[in-house]
């Protein structure tokens, strides 16, 4: 299975903290550290160990963060086509409670460079089986290039994430969407808490798969005149979220066979599934990715 991701790729600063500070409030953190991020960069990581032949188009500024995503993202086997742009590397501020909850605010940087997609980059997403995009890039580019994927019969997976950015009727440009409750809300136009099997039927109406993640109560995989099918998810012991949709995408893109029909999409959201648990149980986003050894080991103890 051959892989293009396109999209963002941040240093992630996690500060753990007891409790998420609300607005006048101070607090100490538990503990420091970065890790490499961004929602791209992490879908590439997660869909490179699940054994995809991937390559990542991102863009990044001229700085150390820039670096160590480089040789990250090279060490986890990805093929890198990384521009070099003149603005700071996308960065992240993260606090992850004792609930391994997060709260996060991204600067772009270099993310918002990513525009203008070339011939050559053209080229490899008509070349590619399937298409990953998240929305921490431009929304033109997200748009091109599931216009030159579907011109080429490359399966287009769109992770509407982080929420509010997307154009619903433009759902009908992409094969798959990947989304969490509160994004499915969003771009179905419901209020939160409408329950999953609601939201389902409302975005299926624009012809894409739909599946949406339910956290611990695993995923719910539909289509347009289809009964949908639940996942239920594993019980682990949570000690960091943080990209742990990523790695969902990530996974299930690189299990997704080239009809990407209903069995697959629940054979895919399976592994996908269980590449989250495993990503749950360490702290950060890139380095808490599990290759696909680890997750057939999990599934097989299960
Ligand atoms: O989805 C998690 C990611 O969101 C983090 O790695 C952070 O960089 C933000 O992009
Ligand atoms: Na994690």
């Amino acid at each position: 299975m051959s892989v293009v991701v396109i999209g963002s790729a941040n240093l992630d600063l996690v500060y753990e903290v007891d409790r998420i500070p609300s607005p006048g409030v101070t607090v100490l953190s538990r503990g420091f550290a970065s890790f490499t991020g961004g929602k791209g960069n992490n879908q590439a990581i997660a869909a490179a160990r699940a054994g995809a032949d991937t390559l990542f188009i991102t863009a990044l500024g001229q700085d150390e963060a820039a670096d160590r995503l480089a040789e990250e993202a090279r060490n986890a086997g990805i093929t890198l086509l990384d521009r070099r742009v003149d603005a700071p590397t996308g960065t992240a501020l993260i606090f992850v409670d004792r609930k391994g909850e997060n709260s996060i605010v991204v600067n772009s940087g270099a993310n918002a460079e990513l525009v203008d997609l070339t011939e050559a980059e053209l080229a490899e997403i008509a070349a590619a089986d399937v298409l990953v995009l998240q929305l921490e890039t431009p929304l033109a580019t997200v748009i091109a290039a599931a216009r030159a994927a579907r011109a080429a019969d490359t399966v287009v997976v769109l992770n509407a994430a982080p929420s509010g950015a997307f154009p619903v009727e433009l759902l009908s440009k992409i094969d798959i969407l990947v989304v969490n409750e509160h994004e499915a809300a969003e771009l179905a136009g419901e209020p939160a808490g409408t329950g999953e099997r609601s939201l389902m039927s409302v975005l299926t109406v624009h012809g894409c798969d739909v599946v949406i993640t339910l956290g611990a109560e695993g995923a719910l995989v539909g289509g347009w005149g289809t009964t949908p099918v639940k996942i239920p998810a594993f019980k682990v012991e949570v000690q960091d979220t943080t990209g742990a949709g990523d790695v969902f995408v990530g996974a299930f893109a690189a299990t997704l066979d080239h009809t990407a029909d209903e069995r697959s999409l629940v054979a895919a959201t399976e592994f996908a599934t269980a590449a989250a648990a495993l990503a749950v149980q360490r702290k950060g986003a890139g380095p808490s990715i599990p290759t696909r050894e680890e997750v057939h080991e999990f599934l097989a103890a299960q």
